[in-house]
């Protein structure tokens, strides 16, 4: 059974609404939470899909977990050394955040762990993940570079300074996580800046971290203190609200509570550079995650050169971006976005098939696209089973000419439960249908 989303164009999006939590924050306030003392209150967790593959390997690590409801949980924290062997592999689903985040936290345990994932996950590169991790004495496993992840366990990890070759938040994670475990010190340098939400979580729960310029440092046997944590509005699914009241010819969108940490912001300064009718709000911080509100009007797009060191900042929203390249005068130039190729699919070609289906002049690079504005025509495009990729194709398809087929939607529920009745609510007509 596969999923499938019709799309019909629509003119007016307005609203007030809330989007769910942030997938990367949930993640961690999962594995934090585990390994921490005490119990720690998580609210606004993001009850989708990748997250839920993280909650069932930290039970299945004998983790407790109560959920009050699908966003409020406690985790009970049993220190540093309190997980248990699992009975089975670990599943993360579709979640290269989930596996890649575990194979750090789990190379020092004790025991054996295995990490299997769906067929997209399957395809994903973990030696940028392990490399290090044996560096620090952990004893991994990949199958040629991807999944299923064998941990040996039962290795004394030791500090390493470590230069990370790709921008990577899951790489620097997973090393800051197996450095709590490690002797000595561990530090991470980056070579472009990445989302901070492991270092931001570990300061709040009572963990010293350092930071100079690009690197970060993490003591081995640091204790965390289990504590409250609420997660903000996921800024990667408000970007796909953000551009339909872009493309929108009428009303206003309201998003509040969304989070606006400077490390995700890239979004929001390259649609302004495309001229999006955009205003953010910040709230006053309460120590962990910046948050605030998004007020979006209709916008007349244009083409813009996106500076390569907003990539990693924006690294997840490309599928928007192209979207927006799509629909905006001129031409649109990404470049030095390589990762594209290695997220849920490959982002830059299965963009580049579905806009060219659709009508656009896109030419593929290596690295990027080339991107002429255009209109949207009627047509059939596969997601490729990628979760941003049939969002961002559902809003574009809201302007295009006539109704627009969007095939393999289901992993839309890993990081948007929900995503269709609030594209509804705001204006857009999504419906879902299902076929053999
Ligand atoms: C994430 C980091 C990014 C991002 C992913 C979530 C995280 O991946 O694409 O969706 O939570 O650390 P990379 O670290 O591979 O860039």
């Amino acid at each position: 059974m596969t999923q499938r989303f019709l799309v019909h164009p629509s003119t007016r999006v307005e609203g007030s609404i809330r989007v769910p939590g942030d997938k990367s924050v949930s993640h961690r306030a999962l594995m934090l939470g585990a390994i921490a003392t005490g119990t720690s209150h998580v609210t606004g967790f993001l009850p989708g899909e990748d997250c839920l593959s993280t909650l069932a390997a930290l039970r299945s690590l004998g983790i407790e977990v109560r959920q009050h409801d699908a966003t409020t949980i406690d985790v009970v924290g049993r220190g540093l050394r309190g997980l248990a062997p699992p009975r089975q592999a670990l599943d993360m689903g579709n979640s290269g955040t989930a596996m890649r985040l575990f194979m750090g936290l789990l190379a020092a345990q004790p025991f054996p762990t295995e990490l299997i994932g769906d067929e997209s996950l399957s395809k994903r590169p973990m030696e940028r993940v392990a490399r290090p991790l044996r560096q620090m004495g952990a004893d991994i496993q990949t199958n040629h570079g991807t999944p299923p992840v064998r941990i040996a366990g039962g290795a004394s990890l030791h500090g390493l300074r470590f230069e990370m070759p790709v921008a990577s938040a899951q790489v620097k994670s997973a090393v800051l996580l197996a450095a709590l475990y490690a002797a000595g010190e561990t530090s991470v340098t980056e070579p472009g800046v990445t989302r901070d939400h492991t270092e931001r979580m570990l300061v709040r729960l009572g963990c010293r971290v350092g930071r100079s310029g690009r690197t970060v440092t993490v003591a081995g046997g640091s204790v965390l203190s289990g504590t409250r944590i609420p997660v903000p509005g996921d800024l990667s699914s408000a970007a796909f609200m953000v551009l339909a009241g872009c493309l929108a010819t009428e009303g206003e969108l309201v998003i509040e509570g969304v989070g606006l940490n400077p490390t995700r912001t890239g979004i929001l300064q390259i649609l302004g550079l495309m001229g999006a009718d955009l205003r953010v709000e910040a709230a006053a911080d309460d120590g962990g995650e910046p948050v605030g509100r998004l007020i979006v009007r209709p916008s007349r797009l244009r083409g813009a050169d996106i500076p390569p060191d907003l990539v990693p900042l924006a690294i997840d929203e490309f599928p928007v971006i192209f979207v927006a390249a799509a629909m905006a005068d001129g031409e649109t130039v990404v470049r030095g976005a390589e990762e594209l190729r290695h997220k849920e699919s490959d982002r830059i070609r299965v963009m580049a098939d579905g806009l060219r289906t659709l009508g656009i002049d896109v030419q593929e690079l290596p690295d990027g696209a080339r991107i002429r504005g255009g209109r949207l025509r009627a047509g059939t495009i596969d997601s490729g089973g990628d979760h941003r990729v049939a969002m961002s194709f559902a809003v574009g398809a809201s302007r295009a000419e006539g109704p627009v087929t969007i095939l393999d939607t289901a992993n839309v529920a890993t990081s948007y439960p929900g995503f269709v009745g609030q594209a509804g609510a705001i204006g857009l007509d999504v419906r879902v249908t299902a076929d053999a």
